[in-house]
């Protein structure tokens, strides 16, 4: 592949999801003539957030407060949290709502015509609006609308291979056309990464095939820090190929019941049961199956039945028909078989509330920036509300910079470098295929850095990690075309989440607590003396993670010592 194109931009946004365009339509409303551009190797309404199901929070109620909405999250979070992040997601949650309704999204609604709330994990209110049980979908849909509008460059199914940056300050980024092979560096004085989570990392899981943390790598591999990401969310409700099903369902007053029909919750979380936290609800499935009490030794049910048909069929249509079709079961006569199933990144690009990351031009949104506003457990609900307020705030900051620098000059050999390696890959002819590899990585993720953890296991998995690092360095593509090159893809894709591998691995072994997704056995208790700290994980020149902590912002909430709920 030759780079034998230019194309000159203010920003560029990698990432076409809710907060690649939430960025892009805040750059236009404020300033028409930006010139920018979102790249995205889907199609905009492909994008993962597309597949968020039960809501998106915000205290909008008259009994509620964004204050209140702040303690559940940093709570939640297991107080790792940065509460000035919270304190600006929680607080402009409303505002998010209102311009999402402005926009056109169909909130489901109360009798009176406000907007419905539902109950979600962890909250002490209901604070979820939603669109039945497709809300990402139906946000998705409504900013594509809005980008349509107005005319929003987006180049769509091509794929970025590195981020130029040199000294320390962004210069563009080297992509590819998907269908062509066309491969041009984008020059621009600034861009926002916001290109989705790495749940693929493991294998099977919610996430959609293209969440291979691409934009974490390329943060990475450019010497910007990765910060907490051995935090990696497990979902308690899956089906047992991993597909989604909302905690809606349990926010609508669904059971969990274990082989012998009993709420099991009950004895893990008694007040708040089945609408406990995430990590708590997932710890429990896992536990009840370990200990004998799964149903067929391999899940939970999940049981709707009581809700009646006309609740589910109205407020929970989607989840009906994903378990007909994944499932063989209808939710109103059947409950559905569920486990846990790896769901979201926590961790991510290391970013301030600016959304600003140690490289001057590169700006991060979305599950692929670490703020951090959900610290070692996000609540449900926030995730699609991180995406849209730090969107906003990423295009502000990003807009800020762009209007008071001027395109920087740039080292022909940084991009040439970029091709070179794009083209020792593709060239290679002899070594080893990406799918062993990638089946290797994920088996050793599941084994290693799942529910329950500990140092022997984490220790094995982080040799295994580093011996397939070793494998791919003679990884070959077979395909050497330049149509749909998906041999080649994969194969980038797959070097993009053995790096991330390997940076969960040694974050993990190294935090000697339980705190959050963080669960190990040999150390139970959350320890706030020690471990109350970011981990922060940049790459050596050897190409080696290099590991070193940050202080978590702690404003007025106080640290517990214990977690119950
Ligand atoms: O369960 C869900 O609907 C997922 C929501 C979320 O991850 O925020």
């Amino acid at each position: 592949m030759q780079i034998n194109q230019t194309k000159t931009h203010d920003l560029i946004i990698i990432g076409a999801g809710l907060a690649g365009l939430s960025a892009a339509l805040e750059v236009i409303e404020q300033d028409p003539n930006a010139k920018v551009a979102v790249i995205s190797k889907v199609h905009p309404v492909r994008s993962h957030s597309g597949a968020a199901q039960g809501g998106i929070n915000a205290a909008i109620r008259f009994d509620d407060s964004w204050q209140g909405h702040m303690y559940d999250t940093v709570k939640g979070s297991w107080f790792l949290a940065d509460q000035d992040g919270v304190r600006v997601l929680c607080s402009e949650a409303k505002d998010a709502i209102a311009r999402l309704d402005k926009y056109g999204a169909f909130f489901n609604r109360n009798n009176d015509g406000t907007i419905a709330q539902r109950a979600f994990g962890g909250q002490s209110r209901h604070r979820t609006c939603f669109v039945q049980d497709k809300t990402g979908h139906n946000l998705l849909h409504t900013l594509y609308e809005q980008a349509l509008k107005h005319n929003i460059q987006i180049f769509w199914e091509w794929f970025v291979t590195s981020l130029i940056v040199e000294s320390g300050q962004f210069k563009g980024v080297v992509a590819f056309d998907m269908m062509t092979g066309e491969t041009v560096f984008y020059r621009a004085k600034a861009v926002i990464l916001a290109t989705g989570g790495a749940g693929r990392i493991y294998g099977q899981s919610s996430n959609a095939l293209i969440n291979t943390g691409d934009g974490m790598a390329l943060a990475y591999r450019a010497g910007i820090p990765l910060k907490d990401f051995e935090f990696f969310q497990i979902h308690p409700t899956g089906l047992l190929n991993g597909i989604l099903i909302t905690e809606g369902a349990r926010g609508e007053g669904g059971y969990l019941l274990n082989s012998e029909g009993e709420r099991f919750m009950k004895n893990y979380a008694p007040n708040y049961m089945e609408l406990a936290p995430r990590d708590f609800v997932a710890r429990s499935i896992h536990l009840e199956i370990q200990q004998g009490r799964g149903v067929n030794n391999e899940y939970v049910h999940l049981d709707l039945r009581h809700l009646g048909e006309e609740k589910i069929k109205t407020r929970l249509p989607q989840i009906r028909e994903i378990a007909m079709h994944f499932a063989g079961v209808d939710p109103v006569k059947e409950p559905i078989p569920i486990r846990p199933t790896v769901h979201y990144t926590m961790g991510g690009v290391d970013a301030n509330v600016k959304t600003e990351t140690l490289v001057a031009g590169v700006y991060a949104a979305g599950e692929t920036a670490c703020i951090s506003v959900h610290g070692a457990n996000r609540l449900g609900g926030n995730s699609l509300l991180d995406a849209v307020v730090f969107g906003i705030h990423a295009a502000e900051n990003s807009l800020r910079f762009m209007k008071s620098n001027d395109l920087p000059d740039y080292d022909k050999k940084s991009v040439q470098a970029a091709e070179n390696d794009l083209n020792a890959l593709l060239n290679r002819t002899e070594g080893e295929r990406a799918a062993p590899i990638r089946d290797a990585m994920e088996k050793t993720m599941i084994k290693g850095f799942s529910i329950f953890r500990n140092q022997k296991l984490m220790e094995e998995g982080l040799v295994n990690i580093r011996a397939l690092k070793e494998r791919y360095k003679k990884v070959i593509v077979e395909d050497k075309g330049s149509v749909y090159n998906l041999d080649l893809i994969r194969a980038l894709e797959l070097g993009n989440m053995l790096d991330l591998a390997d940076v969960i691995a040694v974050g993990a072994i190294a935090r000697k607590e339980s705190r959050g997704a963080h669960f190990r056995e040999d150390y139970t208790e959350m320890d706030n003396e020690n471990f109350l700290k970011h981990t922060i994980v940049t790459r050596n020149g050897d190409g080696e993670p290099k590991l070193s902590y940050k202080p978590v912002v702690i404003e007025d909430i106080e640290p517990l010592k214990q977690i119950k709920y």
